[in-house]
């Protein structure tokens, strides 16, 4: 029997890319995001390039509990079982902290956290029943800073890192793997506007280093390593320096919204 993993947020970007690798390894597979006709092109495409396997595709809105719970009980019954699942859904854009940025907040948290998170919980239930399943959440190497005009991402992933941190300690023994997933930046529709992106990588790219460290079960997996090794100067460098250096990369514009 073929393992079996959903995907969010599979209708565009590294969601879209990872589905295609996952189909080459051998995965049946369960596509889920909001626009419909991109997740049937998809189904298509995949159906036409790995005609062994299977693709089922359930629209949803990861923010409406209703649908979301829909969608992944329609994609767990057709897959028969859960192995992978990745909660990939994501939306980012600036919050500058100079005016009242409520509203994109908000809607940030929804669906970065909260989405996220439901999604985890409900693959979760299934594979406690079956004893076995690997959760994966795509957060980001922004989670473990604050950096400039963007307090809502940062938030966001920060708060879906420590949660899978926290899940993947009590998962452990009950035969459960939680790996949380870190990129820099990856040239995605969601990145389209964004000025100044250092170490640019493809999603094609961005899902052969993902299946990967899926594939070694990886806790924590941050790439590409220049963003990585970046990431790990900033944790361990003193607010004020690294207040410093930010400063310089918001006079250079880079943060304007
Ligand atoms: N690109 C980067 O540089 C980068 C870096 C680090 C982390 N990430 C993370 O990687 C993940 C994928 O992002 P991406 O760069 O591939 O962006 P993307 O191409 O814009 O893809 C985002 C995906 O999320 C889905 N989505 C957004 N809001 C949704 C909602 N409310 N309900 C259901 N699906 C929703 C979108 O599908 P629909 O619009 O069809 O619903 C789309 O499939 C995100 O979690 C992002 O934070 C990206």
């Amino acid at each position: 029997m073929s393992p079996a993993a959903i995907i969010t947020g599979a209708s565009t970007g590294i969601g879209r890319d990872l589905s295609l690798v996952l189909a080459r390894e051998g995965y049946d597979l369960g596509l889920t995001a909001r626009r419909e006709d991109l997740l049937l092109a998809l189904k298509d495409e995949i159906s036409g390039r790995y005609p062994d396997g299977k693709v089922f595709v359930a629209p949803a809105d990861t923010t409406n509990e209703s649908d979301l719970e829909a969608a992944m009980k329609d994609l767990i019954g057709k897959l028969g079982r859960l192995d992978l699942m990745i909660a990939n859904a994501g939306i980012g854009y600036p919050t500058p902290a100079w005016k009242n940025n409520w509203p994109d907040i908000k809607k940030i948290l929804e669906v970065n956290v909260m989405g996220a998170i439901h999604s985890l919980e409900l693959a979760k239930e299934a594979m406690l029943k079956q004893g076995a399943g690997h959760l994966v959440g795509i957060s980001s190497v922004a989670g473990f800073r604050g950096l400039p005009a963007s307090s809502g991402y940062c938030t966001s992933k920060s708060a879906l890192t420590t949660y899978l941190e926290s899940i993947r300690i009590d998962l452990k023994p009950l035969g459960i793997a939680v790996t949380s997933i870190h990129p820099g930046y990856i040239a995605t529709p969601m990145t389209k506007k964004n000025p100044y992106m250092p170490f640019l990588l493809s999603p094609e790219t961005a899902a052969r280093k993902i299946s990967r460290a899926i594939r070694r079960k990886k806790a924590r997996y941050l790439f590409p390593w220049q963003i990585a090794l970046l990431v790990r100067i900033m944790r361990v460098i003193p607010d004020s320096v690294f207040d410093w250096v930010m400063s310089l990369k918001k006079q250079k514009g880079v943060f304007k919204d």
